[in-house]
């Protein structure tokens, strides 16, 4: 987005030049000092035609406000209506109403392109639904709710990298098409050749080998980590679930960074909250009037959360001490809480507002839940627990009917971590990475799966360092900061039946 004093820079260079300046709204919206000659193109969001002044509100794209132009009625035409495109040019001035500080006095007015309103389904100075927006992939981001959205987009992702760039990580390109599936991440798309596809009788392979599209650039960054030290990548990411839930979606985009050097949980979860929290600050003070539009028409509570939760430290919980929350609730689940499962969505939700609705870290999970490469936490503290265990006492005549006794059970654990966030449920996952060699080529053994990762055990045989990382998705976590309700809503073009974009 361009800076109003850049747009003044450039009126000053071509002050003496015949030709009006081009200024983007944002710049005109911006401008300190009237102007005589100025250029503005875009797309009329408004037409107000009274007996002695024409009214025209022009978007461009660059700001939330449209700028205001006034404009003498024989400058109206036919043509001149909502949704159309046009160059107008003027004279910049201050402008009388309290709500704007600059408008333009149009000596011209060109219209670049027409729009037939009848069909256009976008209406004029209506809010439409963001159901009804979904339904015009290639429209809607001409609506109000999607621009703010589109840009917050692109600031959030600029902020993304600024973050990491300003922390001495380096950016890694990570691979699209890839032969690993990061252990079962997620569902694959298995990718071939339109030919392959069509001669499906005998299958060859484009790469000899079957190709996916990326789960996760996790593998590819550790190798990266190994030279680097810290190092992200932030690129499209596939799930081939067919899931239709308001927080899946089958592309996504990821943040993901892994740091040498890391010996404790902590650290990946400091990065995490520092990521969330200057991402969020940025986000906020660049694009202020596109973020209270959410929290003004779409989550009405979520400004003061989201201010509130900048300001304090994020929750920790062990998976354990998750698990036993659970079990004493008074609500019933759809999936009884249990020592050893997943944590399902309505656990994340009940954990979330248990803790008063605000981020929550759950630590250190089940080895038997998560993939080999997440460090075994047999050196860690609470690798077995006193459980209570009820027994039937056999001799009625001794009393009692049962005997609380206590039974020593293998809670073996994996340094793995989530942040769980209200109304989203899972933004972030990660872990510190088995860098010991013996207990890597162990487990893979276990799981048939040696040949596969000799070059992932290489990385361990040569110059391995204790490390982490964590992935966070991008949509949830603008869905999350802007109160989204549905995950489809958050991305340029959502995945629609009828779409001409599918
Ligand atoms: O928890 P996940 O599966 O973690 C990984 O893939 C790790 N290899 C990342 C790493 O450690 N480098 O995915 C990370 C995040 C989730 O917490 C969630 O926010 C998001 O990616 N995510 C999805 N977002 C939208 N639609 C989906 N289908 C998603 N699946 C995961
Ligand atoms: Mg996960």
């Amino acid at each position: 987005m361009l800076g109003a004093r850049g747009g003044w820079r450039a009126l000053r260079r071509c002050a003496s030049l015949p030709r009006a300046v081009r200024l983007r709204v944002r710049e005109a919206l911006g401008a300190r000092e009237a102007a005589a000659a100025v250029r503005v193109q875009g797309w009329v969001r408004s037409v107000r035609s009274q007996k002695e002044v024409l009214f025209l509100h022009i978007n461009d794209g660059s700001s939330l406000e449209s700028l205001q132009v006034v404009a003498d009625p024989s400058l109206e035409k036919k043509d001149l209506t909502f949704g159309s495109a046009v160059e107008v040019q003027g004279k910049l001035v201050k402008s009388p109403h309290r709500m704007q500080n600059m408008e333009l006095q149009a000596e011209t007015i060109r219209v670049v392109g027409p729009c037939d309103i009848w069909s256009f389904p976008l209406k004029m100075k209506e809010r439409h639904p963001l159901e009804y927006v979904r339904q015009f992939p290639h429209l809607r981001c001409r609506n109000n709710t999607l621009g703010a959205l589109l840009r917050i987009r692109s600031e959030a992702t600029a902020g993304i990298h600024s973050f990491f760039q300003d922390n001495g990580y380096v950016h890694i390109h990570t691979p699209i098409i890839t032969s690993n599936d990061c252990e079962g991440a997620g569902e694959l798309f298995q990718i071939e050749t339109s030919r392959e596809a069509k001669e499906s009788a005998e299958k060859t392979h484009f790469f000899n080998v079957p190709a996916f599209l990326t789960v996760s650039g996790q593998l590819h960054l550790e190798v990266m980590a190994g030279a680097f030290t810290h190092v992200f990548t932030f690129g499209p990411t596939f799930r081939a679930e067919n899931s239709q839930s308001r927080r899946h979606l089958a592309e996504f985009y990821m943040v993901e960074a892994e740091l040498s050097f890391t010996e404790s949980l902590q650290d990946i979860m400091q990065v995490m909250e520092d990521l969330f929290k200057t991402v969020t600050s940025t986000v906020l003070s660049k694009c202020p009037r596109d973020v209270e539009l959410f929290h003004k028409y779409v989550a009405p509570s979520q400004k003061g959360r989201l201010e509130q939760i900048l300001k304090k430290k994020f929750m920790i919980i062990s998976y354990s001490e998750a698990v036993e929350i659970l079990k004493q609730a008074a609500q019933t689940f759809t999936f009884k809480p249990e020592w050893g499962c997943d944590l399902q969505t309505e656990h994340e939700k009940y954990l979330v507002k248990h803790c008063g609705e605000v981020p929550v870290f759950v630590v250190n999970y089940p080895y038997d839940l998560k993939p080999f490469y997440m460090r075994d936490n047999e050196d860690g503290p609470q690798h077995t627990k006193k459980y209570p265990k009820q027994e039937q006492q056999e001799e009625e005549d001794q009393g009692a009917g049962t005997l609380l006794t206590f039974c020593l059970i293998a809670l073996r654990k994996v340094a793995a971590v989530d942040l769980l966030v209200p109304g989203v449920g899972e933004l972030c996952g990660g872990s510190l990475r088995e860098e010991r060699l013996p207990f890597l080529e162990s487990r893979l053994q276990r799981l048939g799966l040696t040949d596969t990762y000799q070059w992932y055990l290489d990385l361990r045989k040569f110059g391995s360092v204790p490390h982490g990382g964590f992935g966070m998705g991008f949509e949830r976590y603008l869905q999350y900061i802007l109160g989204v309700d549905n995950i489809k809503d958050v991305i340029p073009f959502p995945r629609f039946p009828h779409s001409c974009l599918l």
